[in-house]
């Protein structure tokens, strides 16, 4: 285990937001948890956090290096919640175990996209994942969850609704050992893909014509979720944009895209203070150099309050507001 007292998180989220936090414990996989004092927070990559002000408290990240992943011999991997998720998707192909490749390029660690059932190019980490193992700090015990037990929704799940309780230890996927490419999102057909690694290559470029690259800007990926609306309201809407897309919810109703509604209210490739709109792709909030998270959160605001104002629907943020 590693402690630092006062130390910079800008490392810590992918926004690169420079803010301290009074405490950052770095623990191994397998590491008892030291006792910890109101407040604490458990922090992955930071991919889906926005820091508005130094964190009063601790911080706990689980060390990145700690353990390698395993493959069992029914095609199950076991790998370790502070491993870089894309780091597993390459691993998993390095030793013919399929399933992940869509997720390839999504920001974060094993342990954050179980919490927020990360999801893009027609997979979810919920079709995947057959078994988490989390440390309960509440009850100071470590609990194994079936998949149906972990409550995945739209980029949420049982760990998220609870923050603070749960620090995801491991994660079981159930891989297979035959390479059968999802191609359900609908441009994924065109792109060249007869081996799992250029369908990884495939997606890793797509998503990086969309988004930021970390290394240039921060971002948290998409700011906003797909909101879900019911068939009226879907049907109004329809009437005065034909060209709005829209598509079947899994937990019913329709799925209109945040990103298309942004664009549509003229939002695309706009700034306010250090905050931006990204220019591709109008879903994404950015970080144009030195901005800060208030910076964020005004443009996240005013960018909602617009979209309510011109469509009548409320957006609301994936990313956690700290
Ligand atoms: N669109 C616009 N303008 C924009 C952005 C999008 O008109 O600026 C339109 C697109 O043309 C398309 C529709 O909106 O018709 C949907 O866009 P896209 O397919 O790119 O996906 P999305 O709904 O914007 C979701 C996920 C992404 C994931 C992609 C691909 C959410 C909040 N976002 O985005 O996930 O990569 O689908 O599966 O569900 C993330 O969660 O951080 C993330 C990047």
């Amino acid at each position: 285990m590693k402690v630092y007292e006062n130390i910079s998180l800008k490392s810590h989220n992918t926004f690169g937001i420079d803010v301290k936090a009074r405490r950052l414990v770095v623990v191994g996989t397998d590491e008892p948890l030291p006792a910890l004092e109101e407040p604490y927070l458990i922090l992955g990559a930071g991919s889906d956090v926005v820091f508005t002000r130094d964190y009063p408290g601790t911080v706990v990240l689980l060390d990145p290096a700690a353990a390698d992943a395993v493959l069992q011999a029914d095609g199950t991997v076991v790998a370790p919640a502070g491993m870089v998720l894309d780091s597993l998707i390459q691993w998993t192909l390095e030793r013919g175990v399929y399933g992940l490749e869509n997720l390839s390029a999504i920001p974060g660690t094993v342990g954050a996209s179980v919490v927020q059932n990360v999801g893009a190019y027609g997979v979810e980490a919920k079709d995947v994942v057959s078994r988490v193992e989390a440390y309960d700090l509440r009850e100071r015990r470590t609990v194994a969850f079936s998949a149906d037990e972990c409550r995945f929704g739209y980029r949420t799940s049982l760990f998220k609704g609870e923050p603070g309780r749960w620090l995801i230890r491991r994660v079981h996927y159930r891989l297979a050992h035959t390479f059968e490419p999802n191609l359900t999102y609908r441009t994924l057909e065109a792109l060249p893909h007869a081996t799992a690694a250029e369908l990884r290559q495939s997606i890793t470029d797509l998503r990086w014509s969309k988004l930021p690259r970390p290394e240039e800007h921060g971002s948290a990926g998409s700011f906003f979720k797909n909101p879900v609306v019911d068939e009226s309201v879907c049907r109004r809407l329809k009437a005065e944009y034909p060209d709005m897309p829209e598509a079947h919810a899994a937990e019913g109703g329709y799925k209109l895209s945040a990103g298309w509604l942004i664009d549509r209210a003229g939002w695309k490739g706009r700034t306010m203070g250090r905050a931006g709109v990204w220019p591709q792709n109008a879903l994404v909030l950015y970080n144009t150099g030195g901005c800060t998270g208030a910076e964020v959160v005004t443009l996240a605001e005013a960018v909602r309050q617009d979209v309510q104002r011109r469509f009548g629907i409320g957006l609301e943020p994936e990313a956690i507001i700290v």
